[in-house]
């Protein structure tokens, strides 16, 4: 049912006027060109889980502007990824029941960009601070011990 319920909204989602605001107050010229090249439901993926990591780190005493920054910019290794609403349910779905099978399709762009998105992300960030870097590069990688990188983590897992 959540599946599905997000798949939905995925289809429907649209940014609002005050996540338009949102977006031009934390992010400078380069960055929006990068950041509209999403798709709409990724970008409201990414403000969603901007606000929220605001909302926590500030909660937490943890507040950079890197860190929404990197919330906002997060997934956009996924521009031109071939990834849409279909074949990204499709792969969620696969990866849970049998990662096995999902990894022998790893060379169709999709499938590759689902995987490697972080570090596709990297490409385009020439100018951002390392920081930023580091926090979009390891936003899949749970091993790592970093508090505000456990904040986007534990956002993004929810949306
Ligand atoms: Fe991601
Ligand atoms: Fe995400």
């Amino acid at each position: 049912m959540y599946r599905i319920k997000q798949f939905l909204w995925a289809i429907f989602a649209k940014l609002t006027d005050e996540d338009k605001k949102f977006i031009d107050f934390y992010l400078n010229d380069n960055e929006k060109v990068l950041f509209n090249k999403l798709k709409e439901s990724e970008k409201v993926h990414s403000v969603k889980v901007a606000r929220e990591v605001l909302q926590k780190s500030l909660e937490k005493d943890l507040y950079d502007i890197s860190l929404v920054k990197a919330a906002l910019l997060h997934d956009i290794g996924k521009i031109d990824s071939g990834l849409n609403v279909i074949n990204k349910s499709v792969i969620t779905i696969l990866n849970k029941i049998s990662p096995g099978i999902l990894k022998k399709l790893y060379r169709i762009k999709p499938v590759y960009s689902y995987y490697n998105h972080p570090e596709i992300a990297i490409t385009y960030l020439d100018n951002c601070d390392d920081y930023i870097k580091f926090l979009i590069k390891n936003h899949h990688n749970y091993e790592i011990d970093d508090k505000k990188l456990k904040i986007l983590q534990e956002v993004d897992c929810k949306h």
